[in-house]
């Protein structure tokens, strides 16, 4: 039996909302046909954007969402998306499968999108091919409110007040396909590019976000770093507010990117595999989290870890460059434990948004025309969502175990637990076993006894379980109820495969 011990008169870091965090790109069926259908579709929408996947995602509380990219973004000339959408330009996508690109989402869709779903903005702006007056225009156009060329080119096309952008990138991945740039060469890029960034008078403060490294790239966090912060101290205020950091699960490659593994049929031992390798995640977040702490040790800048989750072969059928997945009890187990692995450092992660939001990778909505289904991944960001914005409590478990063989081998439970404002516990647990059930005694250090449990969901199955058009509802959030009541907490039985929350109250 494992024991997680809640130390509740010990509290840690907030965790930020944007911990939670979207991605969508101009890739596949993400923009459109996921999020936008256009005005005169027979699809419900509002001003474009699909009614059915707006409510799920306002449900599931959507706390920001970055766009247009990715590799896309280093492409994008923001220009070719305003203004009357017949005189808008058609381009190619040419990452992503080299489909015209009509650029009929632009900014003010974006923007309206955003207000739909009540949540952030994140513009990953274009440092690879675009220009520094490109990129200082889109901001003056997006946030400045006055007379200007680019406010009054945005009253032109509509839009008589200025938006407000929380995040900007500037630049995505320039150390692929963002320009192929060498990590000095990129910070004085960065150097250059975001001090042309204005904060226009009574607009909210851009949070800029400086492209960090691929996976366990240290060289690039240390140089990139070295260089920005040299002749310009750390804390100078709105210098650098994020960096940037990518890691996707490949569940099969073995250094060969064209083999990466099915979403849906797969081993007991890639099941493993797949959990290990997403767990590399933390000690990437620690490692690049030292080299951080020498420039910044009050950890101001954020760890925006914003592309994440699993990659896996396309659908059989489907076009290989719109990366389209399925999504599986897997998906559902590496999401939790990459959110509970991220609410462990909030202190350092202080936003991750999984790729991408719909019908692209790791996504927690998938559609089929007119229909809509949420997947695995979908009931986890919903049953985390209390964990938005409370302060993490330290806790630790005791005689966890451990699954999977030899390399595969990783801990059995994962778990976070926080509290809100108004003293409401959330625990978060993922069992990775597929065999077996785990009893776990909760207790609190303080009042353990006072507490009851006010919700309880679960969501488990299989490790191939998924939803389908036909079966939408294979896996979904449940009722749990297995737990009882102990003098200094409570006791539950976690069954196999799954990802529980539990809610506890005075
Ligand atoms: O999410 C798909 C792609 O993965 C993004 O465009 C890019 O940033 C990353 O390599």
């Amino acid at each position: 039996m494992a024991k997680l011990v809640i130390n509740n008169e010990s509290k840690k870091s907030k965790i930020a909302p944007e911990i939670y965090g979207h991605f969508s790109e101009h890739l596949g069926r993400c923009i459109y046909e996921g999020l936008y259908v256009g005005e005169n579709s027979d699809i419900p929408n509002v001003n474009g954007m699909r009614t059915d996947v707006v409510e799920a995602l306002k449900e599931m509380k959507i706390p920001v969402l970055r766009w247009p990219g990715g590799c896309f973004a280093d492409e994008y000339h923001w220009m070719d998306g305003i203004g009357p959408k017949e005189k808008r330009k058609k381009m190619i996508n040419t990452h992503w499968g080299g489909v015209v690109e009509d650029n009929s989402f632009g900014t003010h869709e974006y923007f309206e999108l955003a207000k739909q779903l009540g949540c952030k903005t994140y513009v990953n702006a274009n440092l690879g091919s675009g220009t520094v007056r490109e990129m200082s225009e889109w901001v003056e156009y997006m946030t400045f409110n006055g007379v200007s060329p680019m406010a009054d080119l945005r009253k032109e096309n509509g839009h008589e007040e200025p938006w407000t952008v929380d995040y900007l990138g500037v630049g995505n991945e320039n150390w692929g396909c963002g320009g192929n740039m060498r990590p000095t060469f990129y910070a004085d890029e960065y150097r250059r590019y975001q001090t042309y960034v204005r904060n226009y008078n009574g607009a909210k403060p851009i949070s800029k976000i400086c492209c960090g490294p691929n996976v366990d790239d240290y060289n690039w966090t240390e140089k990139v770093l070295e260089t920005c912060f040299d002749h310009t101290p750390a804390h100078f205020h709105g210098f650098m507010d994020g960096l940037s950091l990518h890691y996707y699960t490949l569940p099969e490659t073995e250094g060969d990117w064209n083999f990466k593994g099915s979403a849906t049929n797969f081993t007991e031992e890639v099941f493993y595999q797949t959990l290990k390798r997403s767990f590399y995640m933390d000690e990437l977040i620690k490692r690049h989290g030292a080299i951080m702490d020498k420039y910044d040790p009050e950890k101001k800048i954020g760890l925006m870890v914003d592309e994440w989750g699993i990659w896996t072969d396309v659908e059989p059928g489907t076009n290989p460059g719109f990366l389209y997945q399925q999504n599986t009890m897997r998906d559902a187990l590496v999401a939790g434990m990459n959110l509970n692995l991220f609410n462990k450092h909030s202190d350092r992660v202080k936003m991750a948004c999984i790729a991408q939001l719909i019908n692209v990778l790791q996504s927690v909505m998938l559609t089929d025309g007119e229909k809509m289904i949420k997947t695995p991944t979908y009931y986890v960001f919903k049953m985390f969502k209390d964990h938005q914005d409370a302060t993490l409590l330290s806790s630790e478990l005791l005689n966890n175990s451990t699954v999977g063989a030899d390399k595969n081998e990783l801990p059995k439970i994962f778990e976070s637990v926080s509290e809100n404002e108004n003293g409401v516990i959330t625990i978060t647990l993922t069992n990775n076993s597929l065999e077996a059930a785990e009893d776990i005694e909760v207790v609190l250090t303080k009042d353990g006894a006072a507490y009851n449990v006010s919700a309880a969901t679960v969501v488990t199955g299989k490790m191939a379980d998924h939803n389908t058009f036909e079966n939408p509802e294979v896996v979904k959030e449940a009722e749990f109820k297995d737990y009882s009541k102990t003098e200094n907490g409570i006791s539950v039985k976690i069954p196999a495969c799954s990802v529980l929350m539990l809610q506890l109250k005075k």
